[in-house]
């Protein structure tokens, strides 16, 4: 398969651990006899740096006419007190979001056997633990109209939903949960919330064509505490943008460490891979970044083309990694390896040179 890969890697750590993934991909690539064609792009404060705007022109076009996106992070503290909000560098993500019609953010949650003590929660709890979060990323309070008035004593940033954009991630929740355990938990604050009471009419519509998945409702509130208590409950969690904003981070709790986390974002000709844990600015060129979320971003990249085998194989390669404990501090504080060290295990794994460092 050939592959046109655009590469973002934006800012702090984006950079150091989207290498890894592309090293990953590159050994797929021989592997598996494919040709990714990788395309750097700039976004966030170093397109800001070299451009004047977080998302420049030509990172918008070559993103519409790529087959894939690959992001690292964005964001520099330097312009938390830009006034104009257009400069900030996560407006670089969220035009590019809205840009490409990206909607469904997709954050799977599933800890590691070998690392289930390195989470606070206690591991009767976690283990076994395996959900997904569809989170919708193009429409609420988001996107919705913002305002602040004129002495700067009162804004508003209103949530609004159109039955179109609820329809369009529900189906891919739905199907989603048919091919695995058939269950969808909407996620919601309907007691309270128009937009919720929307979600709550439009998704029920939607679960009638779905007769094996089970439809259930759950106040936000309340599922804040059931990703603690009983994360094993959950199969799909279908939620809007900012709630699935929060809840995303609090359940990446369970797998010990944010550095492990992939995410997927889909539009309906666009789809974008990227880490969950952000631009990190303190790990900067220290090399002790983990590289695994973005790896495993590339899996899901690999397995949105229908590439399964050569998904699994980066998995497999991710594994070992975690098995032989060739793995960043963050997960081994005593570790000697480093982001590239541990790139490179995993690369070498995938091309069958994983004896580089046993030997
Ligand atoms: C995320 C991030 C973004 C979001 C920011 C950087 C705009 O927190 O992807 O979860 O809030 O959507
Ligand atoms: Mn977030």
């Amino acid at each position: 398969m050939n592959l046109k890969i655009a590469v973002l890697s934006g800012d702090g750590i984006g950079p150091e651990v989207i290498l890894q993934a592309k090293k990953a991909l590159y050994a797929v690539g021989v592997v598996f006899d494919h040709e990714f064609v990788f395309e750097d792009a700039l976004i966030g404060a170093i397109a800001v740096e070299k451009t004047g705007t977080p998302l420049p022109e030509q990172t918008l076009n070559l993103c519409l006419n790529t087959d894939a996106i690959l992001f690292g992070a964005v964001d520099d503290s330097k312009y938390d007190a830009v006034s104009d909000s257009k400069l900030r560098p996560i407006q670089g993500l969220l035009k590019l979001r809205q840009a490409l019609g990206l909607y469904a953010n997709i954050r799977p949650i599933k800890p590691y056997n070998d690392l289930l003590d390195l989470s606070p929660l206690k591991r009767k709890i976690i283990e076994g633990a395996d959900f997904i979060i569809f989170r919708e990323i193009s429409g609420g309070s988001y996107f919705s109209e913002k305002k602040t008035n004129e002495q700067g004593t009162l804004a508003s940033d209103l949530c609004e939903y159109s039955e179109e954009e609820i329809i369009r991630i529900s189906h891919l929740a739905f199907r989603t949960a048919q091919k695995r355990k058939k269950k969808v938990t909407l996620v919601d604050k309907a007691s309270i919330l128009e937009t919720s009471r929307l979600w709550r009419k439009v998704v029920t519509e939607i679960a009638e064509g779905y007769p094996d998945v089970t439809l259930e409702f759950l106040l936000v509130d309340n599922a804040a505490m059931q990703i603690i208590i009983n994360p094993k409950q959950f199969d799909v969690i279908l939620t809007e943008n900012l709630f699935g904003d929060i809840l995303s981070d609090e359940a990446s709790v369970i797998t010990g460490s944010i550095g492990l986390l992939p995410s997927a974002s889909l539009g309906n000709s666009s789809a974008l891979f990227e880490p969950i844990h952000g631009s990190y600015p303190e790990a900067k060129r220290k090399n002790i970044a983990n590289p695994i979320a973005s790896i495993v971003s590339a899996a899901m990249l690999l397995e949105h083309f229908g590439l399964h085998i050569e998904s699994q194989k980066v998995y497999e390669a991710v594994h070992k990694a975690i098995e032989l404990n060739v793995v960043t501090a963050d997960l081994n504080p005593y570790s000697k390896f480093g982001t590239n060290e541990v790139g490179d295990f995993i690369s070498n794994y995938i091309l069958s040179k994983d004896d580089l460092y046993f030997k």
